[in-house]
């Protein structure tokens, strides 16, 4: 802890500025090697502020969803997992997480056949009016949401959606339709309020949306995919060379 991070010269109030100072050693890791904070007493004379000051800076941290209160028991940090994700590597979610040694999970929202969305259409080469299988998955690791991903496949390659047990890939590969190239476009965004609750985050907490075209080696269309990525808990990566 910085006392002089906090100062009554700067026009931002006291609560403000030492929610903002936890924020950081938060969201920074530094805070990693004790999961309770410390009581408001010892925090207000730490940083020579009142209790209400403290409390006020907590509800903010609380409210961003890094804080939690525990009856009796204190204030806790909240962990998430945190991935660091090449962006150049056509992998699954399942070897993203499972490659890191946690445990990669995924919770059905919905699985249906469906009749193509003209976008939907128009992304995978098919026919007005063809039929897609439709998989909406919340993602996890080690139990903790980190992305909602809604694909879309043709049912030339995925008849069934039922097929699909743990990884999609994986199934696909199985099925002799290995995923061989895919475009991908990334956004920032605010999540809505019924995404930011199932990623278990703050309505209008920041997300990356990624859309993800995926072919086969032949150049057919395999899969659709819009997903939302918790912007707290990934950072994407990329290798940049001279061309
Ligand atoms: C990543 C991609 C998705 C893809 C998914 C497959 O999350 N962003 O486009 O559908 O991996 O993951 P899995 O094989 O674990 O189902």
């Amino acid at each position: 802890f910085d006392p002089t991070a906090l100062s009554d010269a700067l026009p931002l109030p006291l609560y403000l500025q030492l929610a903002r100072h936890l924020r950081t050693l938060i969201v920074e890791g530094r805070l990693t090697d004790q999961d309770a904070l410390p009581g408001e007493r010892e925090l207000a004379e730490t940083f020579g502020v009142s209790r209400v000051t403290v409390r006020k800076a907590l509800r903010e941290l609380i409210a961003e969803g890094l804080l939690h209160q525990r009856q009796g028991a204190g204030t806790f940090i909240n962990r998430s997992p945190h991935v660091e994700q090449r962006l150049s590597a056509l992998t699954s979610f399942t070897e993203d997480i499972g490659g890191r040694g946690l445990k990669p999970d995924s919770r059905w929202l919905s699985r249906s056949v469906a009749t193509a969305t003209p976008e939907e259409a128009m992304a995978l080469g098919l026919r007005p009016g063809a039929e897609v299988v439709r998989l909406h998955r919340l993602r996890l690791a080690d139990g903790t949401p980190l992305a909602i991903e809604l694909s879309a496949l043709p049912t030339s390659v995925l008849p069934d959606p039922d097929l699909v047990q743990g990884s999609l890939y994986e199934t696909l590969r199985g099925r002799g339709h290995p995923p061989f190239r895919a475009l991908q476009r990334l956004s920032a965004i605010r999540l809505p309020s019924d995404q930011a609750t199932l990623l278990g985050v703050p309505d209008g907490a920041p997300a990356l949306y990624i859309e993800r075209r995926t072919f086969l080696e032949n150049g057919t269309p395999l899969e659709f995919v819009r997903s939302h990525y918790r912007g707290d808990a990934y950072d994407f990566v990329v290798e940049l060379s001279l061309v």
